[in-house]
């Protein structure tokens, strides 16, 4: 989301006449865009704003400002904790970006951190940044109005708002006319994706105000170009339906890859983390998309160690994982945030080298689950969208499959580019990518 938020702040900068430099010691503004989700997240930003303060000492006219979550959160009172900052502002204020550059130019601080109901940035067309030519972002809601207790998104980006569906298929059309073969519909809660199109075509709804559901989103997206792959992320258990599902399986160009956030395997731990599901309705909810969807990939976010989480807790997550043999997972330990639900109402009662020890094991656990998933597609074939060169050689490609899963496969004299879809034998593998040949 941070990534996509970027592309934006690009926009709005190079329609104000700013160019972008990949090299800090010759910019005349640095601008770093945060994130608040754990606190190892803030250090990060801490360190590289650091770097800069160095970098500024000998170039006092060079322009610190901090965007995003952290902006958000902490509003001022970064200025008092980072002297040498010089704007700071938050998540739904970037089209005042060039005024307060212009204000801070003046050695006036500059803030603006005003939250916004409405503010979706629809008609801004993102500047593509690092981009492979590709696969590319699309942000179809911003917000959040779920309170996960632990979470700390609902505060710093503010209630949930949808874009507007003409903008998401027109930019995702565009993307597709500039060889783009890949989009990711983004949103905290891409399920709850929801627009009422008061202008439709005649042939959609007979000139009637229709409402986008993120299903009809999905197909409307999907429609573009067979050769278009659309996936998505991320989905509440909660909110996912079965006419997204149906959607998912009507499109083959829809990937049959889905993440699933879980957090805890424990319903009680759930309660306490307010995410409105228990041990047994999420799972039923897998069973379900693996009924529509047999062949779907699945991953999932987990917490180790959230308040009052005991030992039988852990192993419910631990249990969990292996019914639910996730492709891969997204893995922390509990951090509080302050302000959240939590951090007012529970005590962070869990030892750092328990939570520490739990994550370990949940990682370990994932491990295995992810190369016995890979061991299963050994001797399959599979459509693999070529992004850009293996990591390790240029000899081979590196593409993923439907399932969101890495596969690297040597060039073969063939002459292929990024963006060509091949089909791919896999013959070996290991834990995170699956290694085959070209067929
Ligand atoms: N501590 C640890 N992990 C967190 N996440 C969100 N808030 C916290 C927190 N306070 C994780 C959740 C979420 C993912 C984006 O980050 O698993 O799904
Ligand atoms: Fe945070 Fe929960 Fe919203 Fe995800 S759904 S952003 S975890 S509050």
């Amino acid at each position: 989301m941070n990534f996509a938020d970027s592309e934006i702040v690009a926009s709005i900068l190079n329609d104000n006449g700013f160019g972008a430099t990949r090299n800090f010691e010759e910019a005349d503004l640095v601008l770093i865009n945060t994130c608040s989700i754990r606190e190892k997240a803030e250090q990060n930003v801490r360190q590289r704003l650091a770097l800069f303060r160095q970098e500024k000492r000998s170039r006092p006219g060079m322009l610190i400002g901090v965007l995003g979550c952290m902006a958000e959160r902490l509003k001022s009172k970064l200025l008092e904790e980072e002297k040498l900052v010089d704007l700071v502002i938050g998540p739904d204020a970037y089209r005042s970006l060039p005024e307060l550059i212009r204000e801070a130019g003046t050695g006036q601080k500059a803030v603006n951190v005003m939250l916004s109901r409405e503010e979706t940035y629809a008609d801004i067309s993102p500047v593509r940044l690092d981009s492979n030519g590709v696969t590319a972002f699309v942000s179809i809601t911003r917000g959040c109005n779920n309170m996960c207790s632990f979470c700390v998104v609902p505060f710093t980006r503010g209630r949930e708002r949808s874009r507007d569906a003409g903008s998401i298929v027109r930019e995702c059309r565009d993307l597709f006319q500039q060889g783009f073969r890949e989009v990711t519909l983004l949103g905290q809660n891409v399920d709850s994706y929801y627009w009422v199109d008061e202008t439709p075509s005649p042939e959609s709804s007979g000139g009637q105000a229709a409402v986008v559901t993120f299903a009809k989103l999905l197909e409307q997206v999907a429609l573009i170009d067979p050769s278009l792959r659309v996936r998505f992320s991320t989905s509440h258990p909660k909110d996912i339906t079965d006419e997204v599902l149906y959607t998912m399986a009507r499109h083959e160009n829809i990937c049959k890859y889905i993440h699933l956030p879980l957090q805890s395997g424990s319903s009680r731990v759930l309660q306490l983390m307010n995410r409105t599901y228990t041990r047994e309705w999420y799972l039923a909810k897998v069973d379900r998309i693996l009924e529509i969807l047999p062949d779907c990939g699945l991953s999932a976010d987990i917490i180790a160690g959230f308040c009052t989480e005991t030992e039988e807790d852990h192993q419910e997550t631990l249990s969990l994982m292996r019914l639910a043999r996730y492709d891969m997972s997204y893995m922390f330990f509990y951090s509080e945030r302050p302000g959240t639900l939590a951090a007012r109402r529970y005590r962070d009662d869990v030892p750092e080298d328990v939570k520490k020890r739990r994550l370990d094991e949940i990682v370990r656990q994932q491990n295995k689950l992810s190369l016995e998933s890979n061991r299963k597609d050994l001797g399959k074939t599979f459509t693999v969208l070529i992004e850009g060169d293996s990591k390790k050689s240029s000899d081979d490609w590196r593409g993923r499959n439907s399932q969101n899963k890495v596969v690297v496969f040597p060039k073969a004299g063939r002459s292929l580019q990024k963006g060509d879809y091949v089909r791919v034998h896999v013959k070996d593998c290991t834990g995170a990518t699956l290694l085959g040949d070209i067929i």
